[in-house]
């Protein structure tokens, strides 16, 4: 079983990225095999500024590498290491209804904001097929705004097997554990569009006065709460263990306490559970010169496996045209 999936680089990782999906990705690892890539082709379609946009992609990879993506159990490389992809997306371009792409979110909700959009865009989805397909994968965990996209990988993968006979391995999306969804210091869903998110390897003191920051209400310190519903709670939830959390949830129903405690044992235990990974991602990047040797393998890997799918469609629609 062969289990895939791509992570844009289009800004520094936050605790939503870690635990809605990093941390899944990880746990996923020890599957027979696991690719994971950094899909700056993708990020092209929003990211402009060149030095950014590398600089960004060699983060993503530091950043997974810190936080325990193990180059010995995954592959890990940059989507544009592997140009057989590329190549693939076309083909399969030339199976995708417009209709298809017309029903797809990202560019419908651009469009509806009345913002106009590229080809980039509009062809994203076929893209993203193209990085599945490639690899002949079984699974690819996703979160789930990208069920769609799993959706249209599998039409076009069907129409195209339909068309030419039987060439690419039917793909299934497994959903990411959508109860891992992360506030952000707002309250609503922690995402860097809306401006709301803390980073995983931001400096302790940056972190410390984000988590200052964030919001809570203005009841008096006696009124008991409901754990559940506080996103300061669901922030704390994610670093403690049980026992922490029954104390922590004991303490909102009783009431009585300050928010200002809550927030110092969440700066306390976010700054134990990420030192060891931030020590990791520090000797790193004292090293660019491992990173890139894992990128590099892990392209080549990929690489070896996309040139052979690449061949097989190729073939099988008839562009493999060589004398014989
Ligand atoms: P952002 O919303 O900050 O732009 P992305 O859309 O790039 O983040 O998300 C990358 C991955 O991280 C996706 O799989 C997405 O489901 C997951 N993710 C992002 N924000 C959160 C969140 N607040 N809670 C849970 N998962 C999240
Ligand atoms: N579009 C995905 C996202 O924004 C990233 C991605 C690109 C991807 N290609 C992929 C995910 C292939 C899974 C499989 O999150």
């Amino acid at each position: 079983m062969r289990v895939l999936s791509g992570i844009q680089p289009t800004g520094r990782f936050h605790w939503g990225n870690y635990f809605g999906a990093i941390r899944q990705y990880i746990e996923l690892q020890d599957a027979d095999q696991a690719f994971y890539f950094i899909a700056n082709l993708h990020a092209l379609t929003t990211v402009r500024d060149p030095e950014q946009l590398c600089q960004l992609t060699f983060d993503a990879a530091v950043d997974l590498l810190a936080l325990g993506l193990d180059p010995e159990r995954a592959v890990l490389f940059i989507q544009s290491h592997v140009p057989e992809v590329s190549e693939l997306c076309w083909l399969l371009m030339t199976v995708t209804p417009m209709g298809l792409l017309e029903r797809c979110h990202a560019y419908k909700d651009k469009k509806a904001r009345g913002l106009s959009a590229d080809a980039g865009l509009f062809t994203y989805p076929v893209l993203m097929a193209a990085d599945i397909l490639a690899y002949d994968s079984d699974v690819v965990p996703v979160g789930e705004d990208q069920i769609q996209h799993i959706e249209v990988c599998r039409d076009l993968a069907a129409k195209f097997n339909h068309l030419f006979g039987e060439t690419f391995v039917m793909p299934r999306a497994k959903l990411l554990d959508a109860s891992a969804k992360v506030p952000g210091i707002d309250g609503e869903k922690m995402s860097k569009s809306y401006n709301n998110t803390i980073e995983l390897f931001e400096p302790p003191k940056s972190m410390r006065k984000k988590i200052m920051r964030i919001k809570t209400d203005s009841r008096p310190m006696e009124e008991p709460k409901e754990p559940e519903t506080d996103h300061l709670y669901q922030l704390y939830s994610l670093f403690a263990n049980e026992t922490e959390r029954e104390e922590m949830a004991a303490l909102y129903r009783r009431g009585g306490f300050g928010y200002g405690e809550v927030k110092k044992a969440l700066a306390e235990k976010a700054e134990a559970f990420f030192a060891e990974p931030r020590q990791r991602r520090e000797e790193l990047v004292a090293h660019p010169e491992r990173v890139w040797e894992v990128l590099h393998e892990g392209a080549r890997r990929a690489r070896e496996k996309a040139s052979e799918v690449l061949q097989r469609a190729q073939e099988a629609c008839g562009v493999f045209c060589q004398r014989r």
